[in-house]
């Protein structure tokens, strides 16, 4: 799959975030080592932090069905301004694929690569509790 797919799954995530408090529809999809891809959106809640963030809910998709290993997570906005992920999500995605390359796409279209170490610089991860 081209960058440019990868980012078009996500940004096809948009119409089905549920986001009826911040009005800020977040897509995500997520490309598995074996290929598989597997996408996410935000979901919201009356309570506020019950939400979840595209990302998480991508990456939890994948867990759940036994994917643990991940090369790309696109993160699709529809907004001029790329959509970074939250903090929770940079230690989520951390814990599976400390590695990963994370691609920007913005609702022009445009594409911005980023990797998971500059996003969470001297992370904590697994080895720490050895
Ligand atoms: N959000 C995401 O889904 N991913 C991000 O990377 C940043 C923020 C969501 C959370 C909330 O539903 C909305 O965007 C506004 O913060």
């Amino acid at each position: 799959m081209t960058r440019e797919e990868l980012c078009a799954a996500a940004q096809a995530m948009l119409p089905m975030a549920y986001a009826p408090y911040s009005h800020f529809p977040v897509g995500a999809a997520l490309e598995c080592e074996d290929g598989t891809v597997y996408t996410g959106c935000n979901i919201e809640n009356a309570a506020y932090g019950p939400s979840n963030c595209a990302e998480r809910t991508a990456v939890f998709k994948a867990v759940s069905e036994g994917r643990r290993r991940f090369k790309r997570i696109a993160v699709a906005a529809d907004t001029d301004q790329f959509c970074p992920p939250c903090g929770v999500c940079r230690q989520v995605l951390q814990e599976f694929a400390p590695e990963l390359e994370v691609l920007l796409v913005n609702r022009r279209g445009e594409i911005r690569s980023l990797t998971l170490p500059e996003l969470l610089p001297y992370s904590f991860g697994s080895a720490n509790l050895t």
